[in-house]
């Protein structure tokens, strides 16, 4: 793919004392592509889509969107940065005082200027496009993991992102909520042309919907590959982790 490159990271390292999580990491995502972030339990993934979306300060490193760097952004071009991204979190990260329309509903109320009609067709779409329609009066405590992931999903898309970073969106479900899970995520790609940054240990995932699949592993970018080429890397690490080699 040779469309402009969005988001740049450049020799990214976070510390939590002597655990040199991030150690000098280097990415770049392309406009409309789907990027996955490989790496085993406790490899820093989390963190690393943390410090992208700005929930953490990085301790060295650059992270460039659209060519500027997030560190010398202020507050109202963060404001404008984090309008054009959604996260759907690990653990889907709903809020359970609130009915699911009013999830879908939330990143709108605080971002957009929106009047209560526009608000209610907006989740309504949402919804659908995820395949929940009506399902807005449910309480959160009333869902599976599986609608919970895909109201976590349509509260994402509700704001339309030019960016979606999912953490982990399969783990947890069934493999055919996992499939479907695929399915979605490829849609709202192609639907709303958004840029899809994964990071997961999925390697079904990985395969069935990557564009480019990148392997985090102490703390580096160790390769960065099509799927073909990320498939039958010789690199040891990446053969033992594709292969599922116990240590
Ligand atoms: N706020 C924090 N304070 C201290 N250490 C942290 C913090 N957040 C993460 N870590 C440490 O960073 C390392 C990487 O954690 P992270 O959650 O990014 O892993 P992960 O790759 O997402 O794992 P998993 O696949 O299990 O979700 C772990 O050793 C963790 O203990
Ligand atoms: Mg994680």
């Amino acid at each position: 793919m040779d469309s402009e490159i969005l988001i740049e990271v450049e020799d990214l390292k976070k510390f939590f004392g002597e655990n040199r999580v991030l150690n000098g990491v280097n990415l770049k995502i392309r406009e409309g592509e789907i990027y996955i972030v490989l790496g085993r339990s406790g490899a820093g993934k989390s963190v690393l889509l943390k410090n992208i979306v700005g929930l953490m300060r990085p301790d060295a490193g650059r992270i460039l969107y659209r060519g500027r760097d997030l560190a010398k952004a202020g507050d109202d071009e963060w404001k404008r940065v984090r309008r054009d991204f959604a996260v759907v979190f690990q653990h889907s990260a709903l809020f359970d005082s609130l009915n699911v329309g009013e999830n879908v509903a939330f990143g709108l109320r605080r971002m957009t200027k929106l009047g209560e009609e526009e608000i209610r067709k907006a989740v309504r779409e949402s919804l659908a496009l995820v395949g929940l329609s009506g399902i807005e009066n449910l309480r959160v405590s009333q869902l599976s993991g599986g609608m919970r992931k895909r109201v976590a999903i349509a509260r994402a898309i509700a704001v339309r992102p030019r960016v979606i970073f999912y953490d982990e969106p399969t783990t947890g479900l069934d493999p055919i909520m996992s499939a479907n899970i695929e399915q979605l995520i490829l849609r709202m790609n192609r639907k709303l042309g958004s840029t899809t940054f994964i990071i997961t240990h999925d390697l079904k995932l990985a395969f069935s919907v990557g564009n480019t699949l990148s392997m985090l592993h102490d703390g580096k970018i160790i390769l960065e590959a099509g799927v073909e080429e990320f498939r039958e890397s010789t690199h040891p690490v990446v053969r033992k982790f594709v292969e599922g080699i116990p240590d």
